[in-house]
């Protein structure tokens, strides 16, 4: 499957913009997590790209979510790994993390709700001048976007990975693409 083949699958199953915005930036951390462990960037972009898809198929079901969503994948040309990983990063199915796919999968989804949070408060709305010092203030406000599972961003230690290392790595990532969603 090729990107574009991907994206206007994704295009095809979700009508929410933001949702469409918020697959895009977990790509954009997916991507740049795949080059920090030298692992193979395209198939963990994609993998980032199509997590959500059957979120508007499903409405949002906890106990459908995610399985419709592996389907549909696999029917693009998924692989296993990818399948897998979006598999469990419901964890209503109970499937445990094993892969280095599926724990960052796991982690990186919960961080783009802070980041984008973050920058939704600030006056100009605009990601560019958001500082990973202030994204990690605000991770440590549990009132703060309290839909941003701090837990599990906080997993990122699976992968090795200190929580500041993260928050960096992952809000570089995202205003890498941010401009192009109106962020
Ligand atoms: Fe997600």
């Amino acid at each position: 499957m090729t990107r574009e083949e991907a994206l206007d699958s994704v295009k095809a199953n979700v009508d929410n913009v933001n949702l469409v915005k918020h697959m895009l930036v977990t790509e954009a951390i997916m991507r740049a997590l795949a080059r920090r462990f030298g692992e193979d960037e395209e198939e963990w972009g994609l993998t980032g790209l199509l997590h959500d898809i059957d979120a508007e198929l499903t409405e949002n079901d906890m106990s459908t979510h995610s399985k419709l969503g592996a389907d549909l994948a696999r029917e693009l040309g998924a692989s296993e790994e990818m399948a897998h990983a979006i598999l469990c990063h419901n964890e209503a199915h109970g499937i445990p993390r094993e892969t280095n796919l599926d724990k960052a999968l796991f982690c990186a989804d919960p961080l783009t709700g802070l980041i984008i949070a973050a920058t939704l408060v600030r006056p100009d709305k605009i990601m560019a001048g958001l500082e990973a010092k202030s994204v990690r203030k605000r991770f440590k406000e549990k009132s703060f976007a309290a839909g941003a599972n701090r837990e599990q961003i906080g997993l990122c230690s699976e992968l090795g990975l200190e929580l500041d290392e993260f928050i960096e790595l992952g809000l570089e990532a995202m205003k890498g693409v941010a401009p192009g969603l109106g962020l």
